[in-house]
């Protein structure tokens, strides 16, 4: 099946690549021409582990082409999707469609035969039926059909979760597009991954309220672990203890810094509107995204209490800045809140990480300092603060860092370590809802 990807970033590169690895003919189309230039000679333009190995053996196969031009590209597909950003609207909150809108406009004048349109982008409900209309507007004569399929991937088990994932969403009542969406993902359904057809409009909300439900599972185990401080109580045997109970599960039960990323940020906010503007508000909804940033807002205060009074001068080591390991991507990493409300006190920041340096040199501010290695980061600081759970975090010589540290102070803020380890070697340890050994 010819199958264009139209946006080319987290979603579109590896969803793309995943469908030419299923033996599908795909383009991926980009108007950044930097990145597709990138891609033409081999490069990934981001960091996501086993990517470069299936985007080489795909293109090696002339199964996968990168292109700038989204008219050819679409020309000849059956099938196209729309994987374009959709971040925040400054000012509202509200998902900003208009790159949605532009593609659509775009490929509604390109289509050649009946093409399916397929939106992978997150997207509010009702998008569906603003790209037909667009679509309708710009090329009446059009053979289309709009369908949803939104995407759950996970960065830094992308392809994993394209492989093999839970469930498909597919959002159409058109005959025409469900059977090709059925063979598009046949090689799929082979896997047993049950494909699940709704309304268009249902499969959108399936979407926001997927990630509104689990932004909402880290923000319970968040306030519980500030209760276990509270009261004593250890928050990881909690979520053991809780998660044990198939009702329910043990994932996304980590006690940490709140969560961050390119989606649930966003995503509640975007979903928080729209029930707001149809009247029916989400109230745990709202109150999840509020207490999530004063939780990114109290961690930098965690670290200052942490060190006491701070010496004039101090430097922290931040270990970690993506907003989870595996990943490059910055977007509303609780990092950045961190790292900002350390400055603001007038403490010096010195950072680590095993691949985002990059990126978050795009949007941290210019006076931190970045060090070449985990050991490096520490030295000579007054505390050192696990912001991600970097494998390569997981076992450091901590006797090693305790003669780099100027004080050895640790804050854990992903309970990476059993607070013992640190307290038995003289450290001050400060976790997150664990007993810390005072
Ligand atoms: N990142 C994730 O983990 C994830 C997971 C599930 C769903 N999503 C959703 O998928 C969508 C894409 O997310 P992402 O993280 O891949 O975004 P991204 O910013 O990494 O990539 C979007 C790409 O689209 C390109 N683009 C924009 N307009 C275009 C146009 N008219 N023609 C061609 N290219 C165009 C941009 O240049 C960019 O490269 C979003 O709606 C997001 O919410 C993301």
């Amino acid at each position: 099946m010819r199958v264009a990807m139209i946006g080319t970033g987290y979603v579109g590169l590896v969803s793309g690549t995943c469908f030419s690895d299923f033996g599908h003919e795909v383009v991926c189309v980009d108007k950044d021409a930097s990145k597709i230039e990138r891609l033409g000679r081999g490069e990934i333009p981001i960091f996501e582990p086993g990517l470069d190995d299936l985007v080489r053996r795909n293109v090696a196969a002339g199964r996968l082409r990168f292109a700038t031009d989204l008219t050819q590209a679409v020309r000849q597909a059956e099938v196209v999707f729309i994987a374009v950003g959709t971040p925040s609207r400054r000012g509202d909150g509200h998902a900003d469609l208009s790159y949605v809108h532009a593609a659509a406009r775009e490929i509604a004048r390109a289509a050649n035969g009946f093409t399916v349109v397929v939106t992978k982008s997150t997207v509010p409900v009702g998008t569906g039926t603003d790209i037909e209309h667009i679509i309708r507007e710009e090329a009446p004569e059009a053979d289309i059909a709009v369908v949803s399929n939104p995407e759950f991937l996970r960065e830094g088990a992308a392809i994993e979760d394209f492989k093999r994932p839970d469930r498909i969403v597919i959002g159409t009542e058109d005959p025409r597009a469900r059977e090709v969406m059925t063979a598009l993902y046949r090689p799929l359904s082979l896997n047993a991954a049950p494909l699940l057809f709704t309304e268009r409009n249902t499969a959108e909300l399936i979407k926001y309220a997927s990630n509104a439900f689990l932004a909402m599972k880290i923000t319970f185990i968040n306030e519980m672990a500030d209760l276990c401080e509270k009261v004593g109580g250890n928050v990881q045997e909690v979520a053991r203890g809780i998660g044990l109970d198939r009702r329910i599960g043990p994932k996304f039960l980590h006690a940490g810094p709140g969560y961050g990323g390119s989606c649930f940020p966003k995503d509640t906010l975007a979903l928080m509107r729209t029930a707001q503007e149809a009247g029916a508000p989400l109230r745990l909804i709202e109150t999840v995204t509020t207490v999530n940033e004063s939780r990114k807002a109290a961690m930098g205060r965690r670290v200052i209490e942490a060190m006491g009074t701070p010496p004039r001068g101090a430097t922290v080591a931040v270990l970690g800045l993506t907003f989870k390991p595996n990943t490059d991507d910055m977007r509303d990493s609780p990092a950045i809140n961190i790292v900002q409300s350390l400055l603001d006190r007038g403490v010096q920041v010195r950072a680590y990480d095993p691949v985002g340096m990059d990126e978050a040199r795009k949007v941290l501010p210019a006076e931190v300092e970045y060090a070449a290695s985990a050991y490096a980061c520490a030295e000579g600081a007054d505390c050192l603060v696990i912001v991600t759970e970097w494998d390569a975090f997981r076992a450091l010589d901590l006797d090693r860092l305790k003669t780099l540290l100027r004080r050895p102070i640790v804050v854990d803020l992903r309970n990476i370590y059993p607070p013992a380890d640190l307290i038995g070697r003289g450290f001050k340890y400060v976790g997150v809802g664990r007993p810390n050994g005072e």
